[in-house]
């Protein structure tokens, strides 16, 4: 009885098997057969911009009506440069005086980082180094980058010399542009900080320039405050034709 029962229990698990491996058998090699639990053969797809308001053949209508692109995180770091840049896309550690939601706009929860302090961190910006080393090689190129973008960007106020006589003061639309020449004692580093967040009358430019090119403008400035500005030979004056520009950013 006991040798009957193990010749039909051993018969019953040959045919289990059997049955389970062929049944799983499919004739496309590329199948994993039967699946026993599809999710993990194929996840769902989760795909930007799609709606999700389908949750296994059921409508939710409220996930349907909710916007599925979000922003951001606060702090996220924003990176579309080469490799060698990203240096120049993390945070700027330096913070804002405390009035720059009301002066200049920049809110807490847009992610700006507020000083409770009225002068913020501007005097200790000046311990900060501009990033961007000069060589003999690359300061033409550098110089005539911060000319474009100063012409862009600066001139119409501070001027195309840094004298503070840009047409926006002369029309009088502006008051208080200083001159640089006036301004040979400002570190780098306070330069920086003032064009990022802006200082006075004049707005935070954190939103338009990347950090990479306010380091290259604050080198133009030095180059506007001094013509002897920069490594050796400096003394070469700065290309002022566009050709010449376009070729130097290359
Ligand atoms: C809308 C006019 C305007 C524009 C545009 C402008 N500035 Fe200014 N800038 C000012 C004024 C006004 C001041 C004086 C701020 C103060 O000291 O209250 C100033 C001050 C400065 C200073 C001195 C900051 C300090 O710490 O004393 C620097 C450097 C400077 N600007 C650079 C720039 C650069 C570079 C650009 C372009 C990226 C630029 N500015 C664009 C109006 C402007």
């Amino acid at each position: 009885m006991k040798k009957k029962f193990k010749a039909i229990s051993t018969k019953a698990l040959v045919l289990t098997f059997g049955i389970g491996t062929l049944a799983s058998c499919v004739s496309d090699p590329d199948s994993p057969g039967l699946e026993f639990m599809p999710d993990m053969y194929r996840s769902p797809a989760i795909e930007t911009y799609v709606d999700y308001g389908w949750v296994k053949e059921t409508p939710n209508v409220d996930a349907m009506m909710t916007q599925s692109a979000k922003h951001p995180p606060v702090n996220t770091i924003p990176y579309m440069g080469k490799v060698e840049d990203l240096e120049f896309y993390l945070p700027y550690h330096r913070q804002v005086t405390s009035f720059a939601p009301i002066t200049h706009g920049l809110q807490a929860k847009h992610g700006w980082n507020i000083s409770e302090e009225p002068a913020g961190d501007y005097f200790k910006s000046a311990e900060d180094k501009n990033p961007i080393e000069l060589t003999e090689e690359n300061q033409k190129a550098i110089f005539n980058q911060g000319k474009k973008l100063f012409g862009i960007n600066c001139a119409h106020c501070h001027g195309e010399k840094g004298n503070g006589k840009g047409p926006m003061v002369e029309s009088g639309a502006y008051l208080g542009v200083p001159d640089f020449a006036n301004l040979t004692e400002l570190a780098d580093g306070q330069m920086f900080y003032s064009i990022y967040y802006g200082k006075g009358m004049m707005g935070a430019h954190a939103p338009l320039l990347k950090n990479k090119e306010i380091w290259t403008v604050v080198h133009y400035i030095n180059k506007l405050q001094s013509e002897d500005y920069g490594v050796g030979s400096a003394t070469e004056g700065v290309v002022s034709d566009s050709t010449n520009v376009e070729a130097a950013e290359q």
